[in-house]
Order: C-alpha cells, then structure tokens, then sequence
C-alpha cells in the first residue's frame, strides 16, 4: 500500500483516509491532471502529482474507478459524482480523504508542520476564547495545540466550500477542544449551519506533522 491509513475508526467501505511522503507517491501523472500544473514550479508539480497519487490510492482502496481529479479555476478540485474527498499538503506529506457518493456531503482534510503558528498570528487567526484556551496549555504542548486548530480551521474551510462555495475568515468561526481527538466548530457571529454540526477529528501523525478531518455526512 502506498499510503498509511489514518482515523480507522471513521473508514470503512465508504470512507478512506490515508496520508504518505511525497518521494512515495510520485509517478505518471493523469494528461487530464497534468493540463492544471503543465506550467507550475517543480516542486508545485511535485506536490499536485503526490496529491493525485494518493487520492487514486484511497479511490482504488474503495474500488472506485480511475477518474482524473481536475482543478476548477477557483483553484477547488472537481470530484466526479461518484466521490466527495479532499485532500492536503505540507512541506514534504500529503494527506486525503476520499468518500463513496452519497455517503458524504462535505469532506475537508488538512496536514500541517506542528510549529509554524507563531503567536504573531495569533491575533489574525484565532478569536480571544480561542487564544484565552492557548494560554491555559502548558507550553509545551501550545505548538501542537495552536496547529491544530489552525489546520482544523482550514480542513472546515475545505469541508463547507462544496456546498456554500463561499470564503470563510479565520475569525469567522470558533472552535473549542471537545476531547483530546476531536474538537467542535460555531459560527462566530451567526447561526450555526448544517455544515457546523459535525465533529473535526484530529490525529498527530509523527512528532512533527498534524492532520485533521471533517465530514458531513448525507
Ligand atoms: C484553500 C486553502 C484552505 C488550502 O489550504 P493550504 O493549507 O493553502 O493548502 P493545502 O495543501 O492544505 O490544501 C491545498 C488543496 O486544497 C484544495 N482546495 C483548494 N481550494 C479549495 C476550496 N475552495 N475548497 C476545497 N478544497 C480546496 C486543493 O485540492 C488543493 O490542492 P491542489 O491544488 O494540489 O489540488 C487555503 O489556501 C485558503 O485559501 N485558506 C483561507 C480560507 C481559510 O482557510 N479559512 C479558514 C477559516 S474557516
């Protein structure tokens, strides 16, 4: 298997996450696919290509049929009908999340490096409840803490775009721990939506590296 499995106790025979390096997923890459990243920098067609490797993985790991993953000119990528999934990249590892139609409406993943959240960002990141919580981590956890809920920021982001297709601020939601694997997600100023309710899961993957996940389900 190319990829390494990740929350086991949300995957089945509708859902595969899974997350690798980069150097283990390269190789020809789809002509459809490769049309979005022809005139990209190396190291982005490096990354894209290591995306679509692992999201073709975790397809054939459901048995969904080859289809290549276009880019839309948002930058959002195109699933076929068949799937729903997302998918992430870091420095070096890439991670994705592929659901079987119609099981999922929404499904956002993100990986990041523990440790590039410097509390400069804070302010632009984060709501005041969110950083009064940082300040009760003990140090030295805060990294890891203050990148999750970064990247549980983005995976949200990625989660809801499919089905509002709108832009959403760093501090236009708020999140809050729930337990040490999952947290929850509100609206900072409005009423709380559909794509609101579900739980992000978070998993640390290596001692450097995070990821996240949201799913809507049908
Ligand atoms: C779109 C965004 C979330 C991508 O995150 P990132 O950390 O820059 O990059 P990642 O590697 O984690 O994810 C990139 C992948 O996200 C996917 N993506 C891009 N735009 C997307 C969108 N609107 N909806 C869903 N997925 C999207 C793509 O598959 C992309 O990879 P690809 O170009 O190789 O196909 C980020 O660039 C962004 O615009 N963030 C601002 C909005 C936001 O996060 N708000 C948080 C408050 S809720």
């Amino acid at each position: 298997m190319t990829f390494q499995p990740l929350f086991p106790h949300l995957t089945g025979h509708n859902l595969a996450v899974g997350w690798a390096p980069f150097d283990a997923l390269q190789g020809e890459s789809d002509p459809d696919e490769w049309q979005d990243i022809a005139n990209a920098a190396p190291p982005r067609q490096k990354e894209f290509i290591a995306g679509r490797q692992l999201v073709r993985a975790l397809s054939e790991s459901l048995s969904l049929p080859r289809h290549a993953l276009r880019r839309a000119e948002d930058r959002s990528p195109v699933w076929p009908a068949d799937r729903a999934g997302s998918l992430s990249h870091c420095k070096t590892l890439c991670a994705a999340a592929v659901g079987r139609h119609p099981h999922y409406r929404g499904v956002g993943i993100d990986i990041e490096t523990i440790g590039r959240v410097d509390s400069k960002l804070w302010p632009t990141l984060f709501t005041d409840s969110e950083i009064n919580y940082f300040t009760s981590v003990e140090p030295a956890l805060r990294d890891a803490e203050t990148t999750v809920f970064f990247s549980a920021k983005e995976a949200f982001y990625k989660c809801q775009y499919p089905m509002t297709q709108q832009w959403v601020g760093f501090q236009d939601v708020e999140l809050q721990r729930v337990d040490s694997a999952t947290l929850s997600i509100k609206p900072a100023k409005r009423d709380a939506q559909l794509w609101h309710q579900p739980p992000i899961h978070s998993f640390q993957v290596d001692a450097a590296h995070i990821v996240t996940l949201m799913l809507i389900p049908a």
